[in-house]
């Protein structure tokens, strides 16, 4: 792959988006590399935790490459939004989670990769926004839903109405981003930390939340917690569970294999 680095170490799979020269801006072919990038870890038995992140001080992503989207026709426009919808949701359903390291600009196709990821982490100097309505466009990879999903709607229609770019402590103040650090350095490192808090949890049960809490988000409120039902019972039939509470009751750490 030219532009996405995949490099997996024990429980963590690191994806980094490497296109420095234009801030790591999303092409098709960088959107076709992180499916794959996706696919591989999706048939790992040993990834728990995806950590992602764009090359350099500058950019996490600073959005879809609008030099590609010069010329689209309606059809092209269209192929291009479904297929960074697909990316980003594959994201979302797979059973790891997804850590998003936001260094610098998260603009646009940036913001809306980072709103596809379960935890957000960011530098100091990280700025998130939805440039698009600049450019005459509006967002095209899941950001006029996924914001308002997040941050509700009145949020999600300030920052897109006006393209308002927000930094790193007010993402933290609005509950989008769940730590802010001085250096990428120190991000990685809390992030590995994160990752092996999560690594030491069931790993059905890790996965079973993750996909109810998505599920439950497009469903009303009893049929959400039916799901919920439905993936709480699951987990009996599993030794996971049955070594998680018996250790509990022996006053015991558990081992989860
Ligand atoms: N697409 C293509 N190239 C991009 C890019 C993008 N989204 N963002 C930056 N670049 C390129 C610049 O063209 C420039 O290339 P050259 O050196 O060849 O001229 C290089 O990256 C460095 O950028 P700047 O010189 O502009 O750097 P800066 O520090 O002055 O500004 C910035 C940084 C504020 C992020 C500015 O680059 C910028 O506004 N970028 C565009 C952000 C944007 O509008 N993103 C939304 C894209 S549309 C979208 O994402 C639609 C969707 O939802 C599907």
């Amino acid at each position: 792959m030219d532009f996405v680095k995949l490099n997996v170490q024990g429980s963590v799979a690191n994806i980094e988006i490497s296109k420095e020269k234009s801030l790591n801006a999303l092409n098709r072919q960088v959107l076709t590399e992180l499916s794959k990038a996706i696919d591989e870890i999706k048939t790992s038995s040993t990834v728990r935790v995806v950590t992602l992140t764009g090359a350099g001080e500058k950019a996490f992503v600073a959005g879809a490459d609008i030099s590609e989207m010069k010329d689209l026709s309606k059809t092209e426009a269209e192929e291009f939004a479904l297929l960074g919808q697909k990316v980003f949701s594959s994201f979302e359903s797979l059973d790891q989670v997804v850590i998003a390291m936001v260094n610098g600009f998260a603009l646009g196709g940036g913001f809306e990769l980072a709103l596809s990821c379960d935890v957000l982490f960011a530098t100091k100097n990280a700025k998130f926004g939805l440039p698009e309505v600049g450019l005459g466009l509006i967002p095209g990879f899941g950001g006029t839903q996924r914001l308002s999903r997040s941050l509700g709607l009145h949020m999600a229609k300030t920052l897109t109405l006006s393209a308002e770019m927000v930094d790193a402590d007010k993402m933290k103040a609005l509950g989008l981003v769940f730590e802010v650090f001085q250096t990428k350095e120190e991000m990685v490192a809390a992030a590995l930390k994160f990752a092996s808090k999560v690594s030491s949890k069931g790993t059905q049960a890790v996965a079973s939340a993750k996909a109810v809490i998505e599920k439950g988000f497009d469903l009303d409120m009893k049929a959400a917690l039916k799901a919920e039902a439905d993936s709480f019972s699951k987990l009996f039939q599993e030794a996971e569970a049955n070594e998680g509470i018996s250790a509990f009751l022996e006053k015991r750490k558990p081992s989860f294999t």
